[in-house]
């Protein structure tokens, strides 16, 4: 098969950047250029200042630092990069959709169908398609329609090639994966389109973690595998429940069933609830797809593990203003942590931002830290709620001006600000450094009952009870 030498990405997010970042760093021999339409994005992944890259991930400043320039490039000239290659990514945002048919629920493929369209408007000469977005199972149908609708005589193999890094740990995960998975099709030029990504892998991957399936399986099974993850989560969540009720600990049933080979000792631990762009999105999207082809067994099987997350962070936000004798009204609530999780500036979907809501429904006055995530983000954030006011405990809440938040959220730059004078903190993110702050110190600027909390049960409730704290756990009987 003929060896790829030129390819380009369209989306240069969370997945596009530190993706073909990785490809770049390991294939020299390939010209790799990362396009989206996003200027300030694409500014941000050139600038000189490292630090300053749009997307935090341990490692990822070293990686583009070796490969931009030199076979990585990022550009805002979209036409120009499908142009010259070969092969084309597309890592497009592709969101629950908040309008119309399906709102709420479907997957929203306006920014996938719009790459489409570009594609066969600007390509000469034959090219292979990448899905690399996560999909609806038979997009890769959709997305042949609109390639060959102009009749130009272009032919485009369409493969998936869905991507199962987590935040946090991408260039990890992107390094050593698990598996990558390629879907295309069962004919002559598909299995030639197939083996020349697999061939682009192979620079640094076993082959034996190289899975290749029927492009319909690849679609689904990305699904599959954010539906499997996300309902460990929300297993473990509902278990925590019942443990505050009986006293029994979550953390020792994780270890204790975690021993067991066919359950597995991770993602077991329990939280205020799982965030981030994918989980929820992809059930979601999930749901829609039983919902359509006439499921609705199945459906709502999924359905639940939204539910019960939407429960978790209800509960978490419940617990406070109920231990804080029913009223945050006008007190200060400490909020370590903004981010969906650690080693990550992602926001969407944080947890974070729901209990901040109940919260503010009750007028409490938040003042957040978080390590890697900006006052602007905070912001961005409150208000995006306040506009898409979708989901189980959500909805009931009353839309609040802009003016109101700013007039109860404080964002700071130093932990120890954020927390004196507080009633209660609040713990969202599992940043190790919060394990490591001067307890001593925090508790004697709080005010006293001084309330902590922890929503990832990282802080030691042992050291921290000595001390004088009040300490909720999540999933910890007394
Ligand atoms: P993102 O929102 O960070 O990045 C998408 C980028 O695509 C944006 O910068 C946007 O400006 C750009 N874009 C949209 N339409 C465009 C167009 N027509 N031309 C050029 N650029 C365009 O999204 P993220 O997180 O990278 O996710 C992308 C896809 O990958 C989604 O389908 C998501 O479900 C999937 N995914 C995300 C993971 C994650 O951890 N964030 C993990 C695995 C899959």
């Amino acid at each position: 098969t003929k060896k790829i030498t030129n390819i380009c990405c369209i989306g240069a997010g969370y997945v596009g950047g530190p993706t073909m970042a990785v490809i770049a760093q390991k294939c020299p021999h390939i010209k790799v250029t990362v396009v989206d339409l996003n200027e300030q994005r694409i500014a941000d992944w050139n600038n000189a200042d490292l630090d300053k890259l749009p997307i935090y991930e341990p490692g990822l400043a070293d990686v583009v630092a070796e490969a931009r320039g030199r076979n990585l490039f990022f550009s805002t000239d979209v036409d120009k990069a499908i142009d010259e290659a070969e092969m084309i990514f597309i890592s497009v945002n592709t969101p629950t959709k908040t309008y119309g048919v399906g709102k709420g629920m479907a997957a929203d493929l306006k920014y996938i169908e719009l790459c489409a369209r570009q594609i066969a408007r600007v390509s000469k000469d034959d090219k292979i398609i990448v899905e690399k977005s996560t999909l609806p199972v038979r997009t890769a149908e959709a997305l042949r329609t609109i390639l060959t609708s102009t009749g130009n005589g272009v032919k485009f193999e369409i493969l998936s090639s869905p991507e199962f890094l987590a935040e946090g740990t991408a260039v990890q995960d992107l390094m050593n994966p698990d598996r990558f998975l390629i879907g295309g099709e069962q004919t002559e030029s598909g299995e030639a389109a197939v083996q020349a990504l697999v061939d682009i892998y192979l620079n640094w991957v076993p082959r034996e973690n190289i899975v290749t399936t029927r492009v319909w399986s690849s679609e689904l099974s990305k699904l599959t595998a954010n539906a499997f993850l996300a309902q460990r989560v929300s297993s473990i969540n509902a278990i925590s429940a019942l443990c505050e009720k009986t006293g029994a600990d979550v953390d020792e049933i994780a270890r204790a069933i975690g021993k067991d080979s066919r359950i597995g000792a991770k993602f077991l631990k329990s939280s205020v609830g799982f965030g981030g762009s994918c989980f929820q999105k992809d059930i979601l999207n999930l749901v829609y797809l039983c919902q359509h082809f006439n499921l609705p067994e199945v459906a709502d099987y999924w359905a639940q593990v939204v539910k019960m997350n939407d429960y978790q962070k209800h509960r978490f936000a419940k617990n406070i203003i109920d231990s804080l004798f029913n009223t945050v009204s006008g007190k200060k609530i400490a909020f370590l942590g903004w981010a969906f999780k650690k080693d990550t500036n992602d926001t969407r979907e944080t947890a974070a931002l729901y209990v901040a809501d109940e919260l503010l429904q009750d007028r409490a006055e938040i003042h957040v830290y978080d390590p890697k995530v900006t006052e602007e983000q905070i912001f961005a954030d409150l208000e995006y709620l306040q506009t898409h006011r979708v989901g189980q405990y959500v909805e009931q809440g009353e839309i609040m001006s802009m003016d109101e938040i700013r007039s109860l959220v404080t964002v700071h730059n130093d932990p120890y600000e954020a927390m004196a004078s507080a009633h209660a903190t609040a713990i969202l993110t599992e940043w190790d450094e919060f394990k490591s702050y001067d307890w001593q110190k925090v508790y004697n600027d709080m005010l006293k009952p001084a309330f902590v909390f922890d929503g990832r049960n990282i802080v030691d409730k042992k050291q921290l009870s000595e001390i004088g704290f009040e300490v909720y756990n999540i999933g910890k009987g007394n």
